[in-house]
């Protein structure tokens, strides 16, 4: 089945914001014409301290708004910590849980990934969900293995109609901001892995879950990547920090 191409934008701990306003005005530009018009769906995840001013600047644009993380709980004593409410209430209809640098710096697990990701859903806020192995791991060829027990841990118990609500990344961390790609063959092995899992977690509703690559993907890597069958866009770290790149990486969508 086709799926529509989704194309996202991690800021990560980048711009202010009025320097996210800036770049959302050079974004806003060129956005339909490189998505065609929303064929391809695309999206930017800035800090959280400049969610409000993008979410102004994005009104009219066709540009969604994602959010980089989220607290499980509701509400309460959790210094520092943004719920989904506060998350849905600056207007973010994305929001990325589980990405590897959470997991690496600041001790995200698999569980905490899957009250994430439920916590998202309850405020109708479709979670992209982050996967991938270290270098070390791909060595003693323990790819499948490692990505296969983060997003069933990850996505446990969550229904057919909520998996199809949310969106897989695999990011090889090995991939992230090191200038090394996987190559269009290693992503989609992975991708049709991570497809069958959530064929057997939810059913049908795999052939409609959109499942992204993201690791050092640029505009002259985008295209093939997303060529592959089941890479169904990128999630875009350096790259979109830059209007034209990040531009031609959602060009590099279209069919
Ligand atoms: P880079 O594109 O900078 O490698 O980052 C990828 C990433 O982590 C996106 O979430």
């Amino acid at each position: 089945m086709a799926r529509r191409k989704f194309v996202c934008g991690n800021w990560k701990m980048h711009k202010t914001a009025a320097e996210a306003t800036a770049l959302v005005k050079e974004l806003a530009a060129g956005v339909a014409e490189a998505a065609r018009a929303g064929e391809v769906q695309v999206a930017v995840a800035p800090p959280f301290t400049a969610l409000h001013a993008v979410a102004t600047a994005l009104a009219g644009t066709g540009i969604e708004l994602a959010a980089q993380d989220v607290h499980w709980e509701a509400q309460g004593a959790f210094t520092g910590a943004i719920s989904a409410a506060m998350l849905a209430d600056a207007c973010c209809t994305h929001g990325i849980v589980g990405h590897s640098e959470r997991r690496q710096l600041f001790g995200e697990t698999d569980e905490g990934v899957r009250r994430k990701a439920a916590a998202l859903l309850g405020a109708k806020i479709r979670p992209i969900v982050c996967v991938g192995e270290t270098l070390a791991e791909r060595e003693a060829d323990r790819t499948l293995e490692v990505v296969g027990r983060q997003v069933r841990q990850g996505l446990q118990g969550l229904s057919p109609e909520q998996l199809r609500q949310l969106t897989v990344a695999y990011e090889p961390v090995w991939a992230i901001g090191t200038g090394r790609t996987a190559t269009a063959a290693q992503a989609q092995e992975v991708h049709a892995a991570l497809r069958k899992i959530l064929r057997e977690l939810g059913g049908p509703v795999a052939d409609e879950v959109r499942i992204q690559y993201g690791g050092s993907v640029k505009p002259e890597n985008a295209a093939e990547l997303m060529s592959q069958p089941d890479v169904d866009g990128a999630l875009v770290g350096g790259a979109s920090l830059k209007a034209k790149d990040f531009l031609a990486i959602v060009k590099g969508a279209l069919r």
